[in-house]
């Protein structure tokens, strides 16, 4: 089973299943990875579901759109990595993706 690792702002560490077509933050929703909100349910509207990818992993991941860059740019605790969740299609490929949560959704 691909298994991405959401580590908290304390060291918490929290593993949940990779699925194929499915956004990183419904995947922390689904799993209940506390320090991920998702207020918009996906559309790049809130900013709730920041996450900071593992450098090791930003290029596979790949970049922000648009939209996402709008939402990041308001955003006085983004990192060079930083992506939001909701904009992020995973893929089962991505096993072992590691990324750290924020101490606050904002
Ligand atoms: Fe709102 Fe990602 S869930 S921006």
């Amino acid at each position: 089973m691909a298994v991405v690792t959401f580590v908290s702002y304390d060291g918490a560490k929290h593993e949940a299943p990779l699925a194929d077509g499915q956004s990183l933050m419904k995947i922390a929703t689904n799993n209940a990875v506390p320090g991920i909100d998702g207020d918009c349910g996906g559309e790049a509207a809130c900013g709730t579901c920041h996450v900071v990818v593992d450098p090791e992993w930003s290029e596979r991941v790949g970049g922000s759109g648009p939209a996402e860059e709008e939402m990041l740019s308001m955003n006085p605790e983004r990192q060079p990595t930083s992506r939001l969740s909701c904009q992020m299609d995973v893929s089962e490929t991505w096993d072992g993706l590691t990324v750290k949560l924020p101490e606050f959704q904002m």
